[in-house]
């Protein structure tokens, strides 16, 4: 691959920024990612030629190719009012789809720091919508550090929907980190390099993907001696973010994979908020739990650190390869966890559980209905589901879809509620037992009695 080398846009370049922004609204859509609106772009041609008049926008090129673009700015008073010091200002970073993978976005943030060093500015910042965690977490991989979230209605540009949005700050500190010495040029310090081979020691690489560990913890009760008490676990979640992931499946991949997203690579803020309502709630002795599409699995080892006989489920490999390891490290006896990866929609045999969980299951059209088909199945009569979902457009659905396979929804729970990112609702469902599910099945199959009777 040719060098990247980084132009400023000019005029005639107008058509072309907002393909290329178009290109990857459009693809960001098709992932289910509430980023950039398709269409946003095009719309706000005239605030673009403006950017493009004013020096902000700029083209990336490898060899000859046109790759991709971003703005960069020197003030962003509608975002960072109150910390309007010092600093160079990143958005609108695209990559073209033909590019994707060879982490060109990260490439285009290193060039922007470097512009930033010398400029002699102490910042270089950046926002994303606050309910983005695919994004949040690529700025956080890139060295970024959170600065706190703002609402903010735009008047101008892409952002300007009529509507505020909750946006998550990031900033990188660029004075102390090298401003001075090699790494100014370009070049790497001593320490760093040290730091650099310390942290590359301390990722181990499961399935091909580096790892980090991360604990969960919350204080619960009083034990007998007065004294609050905690509960916590830790578990192996990657360092790679899933931006990445995303950018190295080919569309080869992409149709021979069924549109198998490696969505596993994170744990989902419904993930998080059930670890802490499982953490925080009465203990789970012997029961046979199911963590559902259970990506790299903290539901389950919450569950199991409770004291419930856990299976994980996940149709990626790979997700249940890291779930393996993260149970290596667990201190708890090996017989009570068990892993399988299998399609929920046609998953081998395996015995019924007491409490199928599941977080952000339903993000596909075709989930809700499969997974209210799964419960129906492999649920024990009289056995509940805590489904968890961050308000997907699909999960609407998926109480009636699961009340036509005789799953019945018993409470629903808001577990983080909206205005901090989109909400997260906690939906407890239940099995009837026996007596009451032969009614239903003999309701459903036009007979008022029951079978056998
Ligand atoms: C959005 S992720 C949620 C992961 C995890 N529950 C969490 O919240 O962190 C959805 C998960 O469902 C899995 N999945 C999607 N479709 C599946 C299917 N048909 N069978 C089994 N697992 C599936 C994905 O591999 C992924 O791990």
């Amino acid at each position: 691959m040719g060098e990247l080398r980084v132009v400023p846009a000019a005029p005639s370049d107008l058509e072309v920024v907002i393909e290329i922004l178009e290109e990857v609204a459009a693809w960001l859509e098709t992932k289910g990612i509430d980023q950039w609106p398709v269409g946003s772009f095009r719309r706000s041609a005239a605030f673009f030629a403006g950017a493009i008049e004013r020096g902000e926008v700029h083209l990336a090129y490898v060899g000859e190719d046109l790759a991709g673009t971003l703005r960069l700015v020197a003030t962003d008073p509608d975002v960072w009012s109150d910390l309007a010091d010092e600093s160079l200002y990143v958005h609108s970073v695209a990559v073209r789809r033909s590019f994707a993978g060879r982490r060109l976005g990260r490439q285009l943030l290193e060039w922007a720091e470097q512009r930033a060093r010398e400029a002699a500015k102490g910042y270089l910042r950046l926002d994303c919508v606050a309910g983005n965690p695919v994004l949040r977490q690529y700025y956080e991989d890139a060295g970024f550090s959170s600065a706190g979230e703002v609402e903010i209605e735009f008047k101008v540009g892409p952002g300007a929907r009529g509507k505020s949005y909750r946006l998550h700050r990031y900033e990188k500190p660029l004075r102390g980190t090298g401003t001075e010495g090699p790494a100014a040029a370009g070049g790497q310090t001593a320490g760093e390099a040290d730091w650099n081979e310390a942290l590359r020691a301390a990722h181990p690489v499961v399935a091909g993907l580096r790892l980090a560990w991360r604990e969960y913890r919350t204080p619960v009760g009083t034990d007998e001696g007065g004294a609050r008490g905690e509960r916590s676990f830790g578990l192996w979640t990657v360092v790679d973010n899933i931006v990445t992931l995303l950018g190295q499946l080919t569309q080869e991949d992409f149709e021979r994979n069924d549109e198998r997203m490696p969505y596993f690579g994170i744990v989902w803020p419904s993930a998080e908020a059930l670890v802490m309502k499982l953490l925080g709630g009465p203990r789970l002795e012997g029961v046979k739990v199911l963590d559902l599409g259970c990506g790299l699995g903290a539901c389950g080892f919450a569950a199991a650190h409770l004291g419930a006989r856990v299976t994980f489920l996940d149709w990626e490999p790979r997700a249940l390869e890291i779930v393996r390891a993260s149970a290596r490290e667990q201190d708890l006896p090996p017989e009570m966890l068990e892993f399988v990866v299998a399609d929920w929609r046609d998953p081998p045999a395996l015995e019924r559980f007491e409490l199928i969980i599941g977080a952000d299951l339903l993000y596909e059209k075709r989930n809700a209905e499969a997974v209210a088909d799964f419960l129906s199945r492999y649920l024990q009569p009289g056995g509940q589901a805590w489904i968890v979902d961050p308000g997907r457009p699909y999960a609407r659905l998926f109480p009636t879809q699961a009340r036509i396979q005789g799953i019945h929804l018993t409470a629903r729970e808001v577990l983080v509620p909206k205005g901090r990112g989109p909400g997260i609702t906690l939906l407890r469902m239940r099995k009837p037992r026996w007596r009451r599910l032969h009614r239903v099945q003999a309701r459903r199959a036009g007979s008022a009695k029951p079978p056998g009777t």
